[in-house]
């Protein structure tokens, strides 16, 4: 892309894990890249490395709390009154858990509902007509592999990605004739925060043979994006797991899951 035709990606959840690593794989790809995430110094550091790396680009952060409602207007009003030009959505932050439904308070599970779902609806509402003014442009959304079950110990946030599975694909669909393609990503473990790499440790053999960095995750991603994939599964030995599983009858699914995220519960 050259200095005239660069447009932004805008990226939730970009100082840190897969947020982060999509930023970065934005900005090699030519991109100018937006970066969205708490207010922390993590963020800045962040986007302090790209402006270092990528001179000839662009990059601007907004510390900004997706929890809260007003959150996706916020930043809106920021794209808008700085005449930034978004070409690609990637709806990343998220929040996961485990543990027993009633161990966390109903103010936990409406926090992460608000981040996982709410925010990520509206920000795709917000954000359409910006997009549809380009000839081509994309929503990444973020979901999971744990939105393809139904998990015991972990129901609210398997349950939240699959929302994110489904409303993206009927809106992909409801899209059809414009120009923007709506994508989600459904990764296996990915090797981000100190919680998932502990998480991925406990969970024995096969979740550390297939856990993967999220740099690998995020290069895969838009390439396959890009290519015309609409539910994306990064890693081989996720995808094989997920079409083994879909051999084993639900009943003995459901057991197995639950003696996992039992002994997994945080
Ligand atoms: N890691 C995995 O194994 C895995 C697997 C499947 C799906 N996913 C999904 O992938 C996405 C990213 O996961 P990750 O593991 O990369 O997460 P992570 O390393 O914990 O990073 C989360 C990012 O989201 C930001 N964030 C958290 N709460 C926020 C809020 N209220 N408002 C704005 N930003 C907020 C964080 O900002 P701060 O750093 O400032 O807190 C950080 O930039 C999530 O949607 C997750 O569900 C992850």
């Amino acid at each position: 892309m050259s200095n005239a035709t660069r447009t932004y990606a805008l990226v939730t959840g970009a100082s840190n894990g897969i947020g982060k690593a999509m930023a970065q794989e934005c900005a090699k790809r030519g991109y100018n890249v937006l970066l969205v995430a708490l207010p922390e110094p993590i963020l800045e550091q962040a986007t302090q490395e790209l402006v270092s790396e990528y001179p000839d680009q662009k990059f601007d952060s907004l510390g900004v709390n997706l929890m809260a409602k007003e959150g996706p207007q916020e930043i809106l009003d920021w794209v808008n009154n700085n005449s930034y030009q978004v070409s690609l959505l990637i709806n990343n932050a998220g929040l996961g858990n485990s543990g027993p439904f009633t161990s966390l308070p109903a103010s936990f599970y409406y926090g992460q509902l608000q981040l996982n779902i709410v925010s990520l609806v509206s920000l795709t509402h917000h954000f359409l007509p910006v997009l549809e003014k380009h000839n081509e442009a994309h929503v990444l959304n973020v979901a999971s592999m744990a939105g393809f079950y139904d998990i015991p110990y972990k129901g609210i946030y398997s349950a939240s990605k699959k929302f994110v599975l489904s409303f993206s694909r009927s809106l992909n669909k409801e899209l059809e004739q414009s120009p923007v393609n709506i994508t989600a990503l459904c990764p296996g473990g990915v090797l981000t925060n100190e919680d998932v790499k502990l998480r991925t440790q406990e969970l024995g053999f096969v979740a550390r043979k297939s856990a993967l960095l999220p740099e690998e995750v995020a290069s895969y991603t838009l390439t396959k994006m890009f290519n015309g994939k609409r539910v994306i599964v990064p890693g081989k030995l996720s995808k094989t797991l997920k079409l083994v599983s879909s051999l084993i009858p639900y009943k003995v699914r459901m057991n197995m899951m639950a003696n996992q995220f039992i002994k997994n519960s945080r």
